[in-house]
């Protein structure tokens, strides 16, 4: 009673939905995430909560990162950027795999739990095994003084703001913020990112907040459209490779959690080894192609498709020819680095899973069966 009071209260500035408002917050909840941490003039990445650890992270044997849901597709592309970047070995585990499987923990690994809300069941209970081994403890929570983000050693709180409607979106954006720049903090402090990098890619990402801008005004009409050709869909695929492998998994969660239309994600070149056998011209397929990141792969998986007659709805940069010539729907994004294109592509996904369960009916902010927080098992 009390939460539908005050989701009552709140307003939607105009919105239909508060899904459709945070989806629009985007270039302010990400420049907010960065606002104070990521000075470009001084050529600095500030961040207390990694500074003052400075020496866990340096000798940390390895990070395992620990989430559910759409966290814990943040925290595989967080694999990919602290890898990436600062050479650091990274797992990511689901929290309640991770909970339940002995896992070996060492004082010598440091743990990031990615949360949203801070409450959930599984991270909680992951956060406090690894604890108890002596693992040290990095908190990414959106809701400041949640559960979680008491228990962790240190943390960086993305700077979303409330995120109301079940799905996340700004939140998932700010969490890979906030990935971003530990990922580049990290590898500038180890020596692993020359400054020549380390600067014109924190150029990059502080051009991030007006790109999502830009897409926001770009695909709103165009992915409307597109999303009412398929109100009637059943499947979906959606594909990617690299960075964009877990955008596509964040992608078809998005779709599946409010239009209830069965939507998987998948590693673009894993679609030979099971999914192709699934096209026909009955399947609509998501796939994130932007001209960095294994653009010629994407190119022959998109040929696959078309010979089977799938539908083809491809994320493309500005201005793309080849995969755009055989989709059958296109959607332009602002170029980016690889490892930013995640934080830009997601946000035509959300746009096309809203407006999906829209023109469906659904309640895309309060969907059946979900809660906006797992706070039991
Ligand atoms: C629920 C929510 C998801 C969220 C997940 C993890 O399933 O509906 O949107 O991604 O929990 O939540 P957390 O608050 O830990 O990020």
């Amino acid at each position: 009673q009390k939460l539908k009071l005050s989701l009552e209260q709140i307003e939607k500035s105009g919105y239909e939905h508060f899904m459709l408002k945070e989806i629009f917050e985007q270039p302010k909840s990400v420049h907010d995430t960065m606002r104070g941490r990521l000075l470009v003039e001084e050529g600095v990445i500030k961040m207390a909560g990694i500074w003052d650890h400075i020496e866990r992270f340096k000798n940390a044997n390895r990070i395992i990162i620990i989430a559910c849901g759409t966290s814990w597709h943040a925290g595989l592309i967080g694999e990919y950027l602290i890898e990436e970047y600062a050479r650091i070995p990274v797992e990511v585990e689901y929290a309640s795999e991770f909970r339940y499987r002995n896992p070996i923990i060492t004082d010598k690994d440091v743990v990031i739990a990615i949360s949203q809300s801070g409450e959930t069941a599984d991270t909680m209970a992951a956060l406090k095994l690894a604890k108890e081994k002596g693992a040290f403890i990095y908190g990414i929570c959106n809701v400041v003084d949640s559960s979680i983000a008491r228990i962790t050693d240190a943390g960086s709180y993305t700077h979303a703001g409330p995120e109301i409607g079940v799905a996340s979106t700004k939140a998932f954006t700010a969490q890979l913020t906030i990935l971003s720049l530990i990922a580049l903090k990290l590898g500038k402090h180890n020596g692993n990112l020359g400054n020549a990098d380390f600067m014109s890619l924190i150029a990059e990402l502080d051009a991030i907040p007006k790109k999502i801008e830009d897409v926001l005004s770009s695909t709103h009409e165009l992915v409307q459209n597109i999303a009412k050709d398929f109100v009637n869909a059943t499947n979906f695929l959606y594909l990617g490779r690299g960075y964009n492998y877990p955008a596509a998994l964040e992608g078809a969660l998005k779709l599946k959690e409010i239009s209830y239309i069965h939507a998987e994600g998948y590693p673009a070149a894993e679609m030979k080894h099971g999914p192709i056998a699934l096209i026909d011209e009955n399947m609509p397929i998501v796939i994130i192609a932007p001209k960095k990141g294994h653009y010629d792969k994407i190119v022959s998986n998109v040929q696959e498709i078309k010979a089977r007659k799938g539908k083809v709805i491809a994320v493309v940069n500005n201005g793309d020819t080849q995969v755009s010539e055989m989709s059958d729907y296109v959607i332009e994004i602002p170029e980016t680095s690889e490892c930013f294109s995640p934080i830009v592509a997601s946000v035509p996904l959300q746009l096309l899973a809203y407006y999906i369960a829209v023109y469906r009916g659904a309640n895309v902010d309060q969907p059946r069966n979900l809660a906006k927080s797992v706070t039991v098992e």
